[in-house]
């Protein structure tokens, strides 16, 4: 299965991937996720792209698609994955197409501003695995530390109220128009992404017949 999660930053677009990666025994590919390890390597990529992730900005879609094209081509993708804040730019998505790469769903999360912003600015990820929590809403066992490899929480760049509010407008004006183009394409399922965790991630799994 080919699946996209859609939705402004702080839906939880990386918290259902992580929870439905498994069961479906495909990978999750989130571009947030390739980047931030190219910047913490100092790649090339990385250097390139930290500039627009500190401001809340996108990478260039030129950028971007090249890396999500070689992504896609690995082994561990032959039987599908799920792009995780790809595309986001309606480029992007032509790119998908041009490139014959077909998607199955798009899963758009529904949420709104206040709950995107509280969910965002209380986020912990672990510096080892990449998992994430909130200090309200899923707190770790022991502070501080990952319950899945003991690793070390932190806090994003990009995670400040201001940056968080400017990504917000980068959604509305860039990411937001992907709604209507897969809409038309007829495999876009709004999905309520405002309940816990554990209702999200039913919803989810309902609309995959899982
Ligand atoms: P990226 O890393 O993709 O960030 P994002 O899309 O802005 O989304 P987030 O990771 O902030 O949120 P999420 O929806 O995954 O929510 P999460 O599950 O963490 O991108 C970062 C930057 O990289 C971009 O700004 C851009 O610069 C660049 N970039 C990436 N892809 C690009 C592309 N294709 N083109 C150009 N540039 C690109 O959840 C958020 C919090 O809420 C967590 O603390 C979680 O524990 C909590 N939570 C989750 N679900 C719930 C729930 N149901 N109830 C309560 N709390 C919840």
């Amino acid at each position: 299965m080919r699946l996209i999660l859609l939705g402004p930053p702080g839906a939880g677009k990386g918290t259902i991937a992580k929870g439905i990666a498994e069961e479906l025994r495909i990978p999750q590919i989130s571009t947030g996720d390739i980047l931030r390890k190219a910047i913490k390597q100092g790649t090339p990529l990385g250097k390139q792209a930290q500039k627009y992730m500190d401001r809340g900005e996108l990478v260039p879609d030129p950028v971007i698609i090249g890396v999500l094209k070689e992504r896609v081509a690995q082994l561990d993708c032959t039987n599908g994955f799920i792009l995780d804040g790809y595309p986001r730019t309606v480029p992007q998505a032509v790119a998908l197409d041009h490139a014959g790469i077909e998607i199955d769903k798009v899963l758009n999360f529904v949420v709104t501003d206040q709950t995107i912003i509280k969910r965002i600015v209380g986020r912990l990820t672990c510096k080892e695995c990449g998992a994430i929590y909130h200090v309200k809403t899923i707190v770790p066992k022991v502070a501080g530390k990952c319950d899945h490899c003991g690793g070390a929480l932190y806090k994003r760049e990009d995670e400040q109220k201001e940056t968080v509010r400017k990504r917000l407008r980068v959604y509305k004006k860039q990411t937001a128009p992907l709604i209507a183009f897969y809409r038309k394409k007829g495999i876009l399922v709004d999905i309520d992404a405002e309940g816990t965790p554990e209702e999200h991630l039913a919803a989810v799994k309902r609309v995959l017949g899982k």
